[in-house]
């Protein structure tokens, strides 16, 4: 060992364990009486915000993720709070002017977050730069990434070049991010050895367990003079997740790289979490153990749940396979991005896309074009040239940092925040978080604005479920128990003989006269832009379908007249589900 120096931990159970393992579907009343005992523990940090948790809290939860850092801050006075960052894409799905990004780390900072892990999904550090800058104005910890993957063209000299533009950034740590499971325990020792000799900035190690490389990964990387290392609490660790806490702190104790921690005061902690997560086991993707076929794909632990559910959602689970082998290939003619949000969503809907079509790039979504011209910035190698040209014609492509391109700043946010309200009639106060809300997401920011007092409208809290076997559950609704029974097709037999099925779109119409374009895969209606009636071009665009967090556009075949529209904005559809007819 080179260095005798105490390992620090991070622990994630906070947010990347339940975003991998459950959907990023913690709440924070879930979380609320572990907090204590997880401040008392001495982590280097916990990871509770960021990534998806935003998101989450806004389309699904029904929670206000300013107030849920301000919460947890409030309850652990003694942990650093740390937070998963895309660069300039912030928490959305676009790039957002310097202005934007100042605002958004000087709010998060202000709620609670100390530590920043700021990445961009191509690791291009133009794209890391602003945020850096704006961590270390607010004296946060301002952390830089390294997003790991494999390819022809990822090698430790190009890690080593990175990660040296990285701190020549002013970053005060350094992160290998290795979202997918891929970095293979030697590889790591490697990696970290040279990083130990080149940087003067501490690094750390975030590993996906995904592969089973997790555990033997972090010990290489540890033996190599790493500084710090994520780990989660063994009752939310390892298949999707990362590697368990307390095995990490039992396999150093009493070497010379040992942590601080003390096992005994996880127990309550892995004990909570443990309980808490039967509540959500709907969220749970299907790997036990370690699915060695992402040794080759190299998906993510988050997306490959992603995938899954939605793939369920459709009714085309059996296509699973095959959506997963086309993954490497969209990956290679996209110029070998790493798969990280948001290139894992892009590269992940375009693989559905691909299979559940029928037909390679029939339809290519907006962001895979926006990708192809250069809006996300400098892809590791080069893309499909031939792909290029069906996908953006001669368009321009983008050489510059694609902020430069933006000339909005906070002020125009603010703006067309206050416009929004006005029209959907809303008197939401006119605070930089909301405004932060309603930038990053605009039509979801709005809804959640709208029915904040209104759970209602968000998913319904996850039931109290005390398992009675494997597939017999108590379950407690308005303090009664009922007994079910879990049957294997997803039904639900409660103990009274009646049966809970899952209801089915069975939405199919006869053709008219015309062509009845249908849903090329399962989401919900974005936007119409044509209507009934209306004469279009050939590849005009009828409406908008928004799947897996991407905009699709769904395009006329033909020129032609719309004679019907058999959806409307906010109408969930399934894979065959008619969406427009056109005759022509
Ligand atoms: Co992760």
């Amino acid at each position: 060992m080179t260095d005798s120096k105490k390992i620090g931990v991070t622990e994630l159970v906070l947010r990347d364990a339940h975003q991998s393992l459950l959907a990023t579907r913690f709440r924070y009343s879930d979380m609320e009486s572990a907090l204590k005992d997880l401040d008392s523990v001495g982590f280097w940090s916990v990871e509770s915000w960021g990534g998806a948790i935003f998101d989450s809290c806004i389309r699904y939860l029904g929670e206000d993720p300013w107030e849920r850092i301000r919460k947890i801050k409030s309850m652990m006075p003694n942990t650093p709070q740390q937070m998963l960052l895309r660069g300039q894409n912030l928490l959305g799905y676009k790039h957002y002017s310097d202005d934007v990004v100042n605002k958004f780390v000087e709010c998060s900072k202000k709620n609670g977050v100390d530590v920043f892990r700021v990445f961009d999904a191509l690791n291009d550090t133009r794209n890391m730069h602003q945020a850096l800058q704006a961590v270390i104005g607010v004296e946060g910890h301002a952390q830089g990434t390294i997003s790991y993957t494999t390819s022809p063209v990822h090698t430790i000299d190009l890690w080593v070049d990175l990660a040296k533009r990285i701190q020549d950034m002013g970053a005060q740590s350094l992160a290998i991010k290795d979202m997918a499971g891929l970095l293979k325990p030697y590889v790591a020792f490697e990696l970290v050895s040279k990083l130990k000799d080149e940087l003067e900035i501490p690094v750390h190690l975030h590993c996906h367990a995904t592969t089973g490389f997790s555990v033997a990964t972090g010990v290489k990387a540890i033996e190599a003079g790493l500084d710090v290392i994520d780990t989660s609490i063994s009752s939310m660790s390892m298949t999707y997740g990362h590697t368990p806490t307390e095995t990490m702190i039992s396999i150093l104790d009493g070497t010379n790289r040992e942590t601080d921690l003390n096992l005994e005061k996880l127990k309550p902690i892995a004990e909570h979490f443990q309980s808490v997560r039967k509540k959500y086991k709907k969220f749970e993707g299907s790997l036990r153990g370690v699915d060695a076929r992402i040794i080759s794909s190299q998906v993510p632990g988050g997306m490959l749940t992603n995938l899954e559910n939605q793939l369920k959602a459709q009714d085309s689970i059996d296509k699973f396979d095959n959506v997963i082998k086309e993954i490497p290939k969209v990956r290679k003619e996209l110029g070998y991005i790493p798969l990280v949000t948001p290139t894992s969503q892009i590269v992940g809907t375009q693989s559905v896309i691909n299979i559940l079509s029928g037909s390679r790039y029939s339809t290519i979504t907006n962001e895979v074009k926006s990708l192809l011209k250069g809006e996300y910035g400098e892809t590791p190698a080069s893309v499909d040239k031939n792909l290029q040209q069906q996908a953006i014609g001669d368009s321009a492509v983008i050489t510059c940092r694609p902020a430069d391109l933006l000339n909005d700043d906070f002020q125009s946010a603010k703006e067309d925040f206050e416009k929004a309200m006005t029209e959907n009639n809303l008197m939401s106060e006119s605070s930089d978080e909301n405004i932060l809300i309603y930038t990053m997401f605009p039509e979801i920011g709005v809804n959640f604005l709208a029915n904040i007092d209104n759970p209602d409208y968000f998913e319904a809290e996850p039931l109290e479920i005390h398992e009675l076997t494997d597939s017999a559950y108590l379950v407690t609704v308005d303090d009664k128990e009922y007994s079910v029974t879990l049957k294997a097709d997803n039904s639900v037999v409660i103990n009274d003989g009646s049966q809970i099925n899952e209801t089915k779109s069975d939405a199919k119409v006869e053709a008219g006269l015309g062509t009845i374009i249908e849903a090329p895969l399962g989401g919900n209606i974005f936007r119409t832009i044509a209507s009934e009636g209306d004469s279009v071009e050939a590849d005009a665009t009828v409406l908008i379908l928004e799947a897996m967090k991407m905009e699709t556009e769904i395009k006329a075949p033909s020129a032609g007249i719309i004679a019907k529209i058999f959806v409307k904005p906010g109408d969930t559809v399934k894979p065959g589900n008619p969406l427009f007819e056109i005759q022509s």
